[in-house]
């Protein structure tokens, strides 16, 4: 478990806390991991300070005792179009719902994550502290908001919380030996590696697995974790610290007129220029504010007008047409280097759903699906940082990396469930890793996989090992939709209407179900897919099939591992 030491609770309670409880309730909503982080810490700084204090997942939060509670702590972070992470649409929709009970005793801080180039910046977190507000409850820490650089900002507020707990929890006569339970149990011990000291792991593989005549390269990337002391568990992500393309730096230098070895100073450190850019800041996503600092430092009026409310539609062109070099290139400034520096984003890491079962291949391997991220726009060759760095591994390169664990999505402790697996392109990684888990373990239940993609002969991703998979029987169902294959696009959830009647049945046998793979298009197409599915074959009108599935969702049988 994540949290071992800390007061977790990983499900609701049974028995409601009747009397309120002087202590400080941290709640979390993530779907990256990010938010988790800054609960977790936050955590054990309270307990080190030795207040009373519990941590909890918002899928795991007892809903029933938020009446009770005295000081409450949410950090949640918004998705795509202002939605909370799956594992908080309960508690969300609790504390925004008509049954929310009345809360003039609550004291409560609430942080939000998000991603500000988008117009639904930190929507959960605001609605939220609105609601907590309206339910008669008081902050004790005015509202946070952390964009994709969240660290910063989340440590102010975070210092800025305990603070306030710490005044508020010491002299409210609760007795310390409350405390005692937490304190009793030792801290576990920090692992070697994590989010901030990366592991450097060495390529052990790193192999095309698209025909040679694929316009696109996807990659299948093993890395060794040996000797990093890192576990994981199939259904988690690696994270990858990525680097900038060498060539791009130098892109980036001879745009700015800029001398790479100059020694530059900035947040206390002192590193070459290139170094700066190659390992230090965000050079291949553009975000919005970098697009704000670019249009004051240019002065360019289109670039300003861009950044209206009214031009949302433009503006989302643009981030997702462009790369920071083009802005660059069409609206020159001569930056300073420090300003520069300060204007960018730090460079983040990019995690990738792990395609290997422990179980299976041991603990001191990891496998990856890579798509690689490589185009053409305004006249030159652009790349993602990280599959470019992945694509490129070999030898010669260490990977720095870390484990991101995915509770929410794992398969059933109950191996004779069926699962029903639905990944389309390298969405299919995590199912690799599902299906050498059950085959290692010897899981009774069934296995179902949908897997898609644009051409049966170029990019059927894993298709031998697949096919051995239904010949062992550790694979019982597979159905494939090739998009480009046809005239007229075929995608995996035609093929699930399809086999609506089959699906439905394997469901109400108590199947678990699981999406992985792009969220903006296909993990809502497959979600009204599934809806329609258990309408029509469960005689259900599609709000009662609606809120059926939410109930999978919420119990953890219908979990996603969407980006
Ligand atoms: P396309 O690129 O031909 O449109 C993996 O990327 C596969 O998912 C591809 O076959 C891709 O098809 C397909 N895909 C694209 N949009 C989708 C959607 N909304 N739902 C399901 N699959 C989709």
């Amino acid at each position: 478990p994540a949290h071992a030491g800390l007061a977790v609770v990983g499900e609701p309670a049974t028995t409601p806390a009747v009397e309120p409880v002087e202590r400080l309730s941290i709640v979390y909503g993530s779907q990256t991991g990010n938010s988790r982080r800054v609960a977790e810490q936050l955590a054990e700084r309270a307990q080190a300070a030795g207040l009373p204090v519990r941590l909890l997942r918002a899928g795991a939060y007892p809903l029933r005792e938020l009446a009770q509670e005295r000081y409450l702590v949410v950090v949640i972070s918004s998705q795509g179009d202002g939605d909370p992470p799956d594992d908080a649409i309960g508690f969300f929709e609790f504390v925004a719902g008509k049954r929310a009970p009345k809360l003039p005793q609550l004291k409560f801080a609430v942080l939000g994550l998000g991603d500000s180039s988008y117009p639904k910046y930190c929507a959960v977190s605001r609605e939220l502290d609105a609601r907590l507000t309206a339910l008669g409850g008081t902050r004790f820490v005015e509202l946070g908001e952390a964009d994709v650089d969240f660290e910063t900002v989340a440590a102010t507020w975070s210092a800025r919380t305990l603070e306030t707990a710490r005044e508020a929890l010491s002299g409210s006569g609760a007795p310390a030996r409350h405390a005692s339970p937490l304190h009793a149990v030792a801290a576990p011990p920090r692992p070697l590696h994590a989010r901030e000291r990366p592991f450097a792991a060495a390529v052990l593989e790193n192999q095309r697995i698209v025909s040679r005549d694929s316009a696109r390269d996807l990659r299948h990337v093993e890395l060794s974790l040996e000797g990093s002391g890192l576990r994981y568990e199939a259904g988690d992500a690696i994270g990858v610290w990525p680097r900038n393309p060498p060539q791009l730096v130098e892109q980036w230098l001879s745009a700015l007129k800029l001398d790479g070895a100059a020694e530059i100073e900035h947040d206390g450190r002192r590193l070459p220029l290139a170094r700066w850019l190659g390992q230090e800041r965000e050079l291949t996503r553009l975000s919005r504010p970098l697009v704000a600092a670019q249009a004051a430092a240019s002065g360019s009026g289109e670039l300003q007008r861009l950044l209206q409310p009214e031009q949302r539609d433009a503006f989302a062109a643009l981030l997702a047409g462009h790369q920071p070099i083009d802005l660059l290139r069409r609206f020159p400034v001569a930056w300073e280097p420090a300003q520069l520096l300060a204007a960018l984003r730090p460079l983040t890491p990019r995690l990738y759903s792990i395609a290997s079962s422990p179980a299976l291949v041991g603990q001191d391997e990891v496998h990856l699906t890579v798509a690689v991220v490589e185009y053409i726009a305004h006249g030159s060759a652009h790349v993602g940082a990280a599959s470019a760095f992945l694509a490129g591994a070999g030898d010669d390169v260490r990977v720095p990396v870390f484990v991101e664990s995915n509770e929410r999505f794992r398969l059933p402790a109950d191996g004779s469930r069926d699962v029903i697996m639905i990944g389309p392109g390298t969405g299919v990684a995590p199912f690799r890793a599902f299906v050498q888990e059950r085959q290692a373990t010897g899981a009774g239940g069934r296995n179902w996989l949908f897997f898609g993609n644009r051409h049966f002969q170029q990019d059927f991703l894993y298709q031998v090992e697949w096919q051995e998979a239904l010949r062992s029987g550790a694979l019982d169902r597979l159905d494939l939709a090739f998009s480009r294959d046809s005239a007229s696009k075929v995608y995996v959830q035609q093929r699930l209407r399809e086999q609506g009647r089959e699906l439905y049945a394997w469901l109400r046998e108590g199947a678990h179900l699981y999406v992985c793979g792009d969220a903006t298009h296909m993990a809502r197409d497959v979600h009204e897919a599934l809806v329609y599915i258990i309408a029509s074959h469960g005689g259900l009108s599609i709000e009662d099939a609606d809120s059926w599935l939410g109930e999978l969702l919420q119990q953890g049988r219908y979990a996603r591992d969407i980006y």
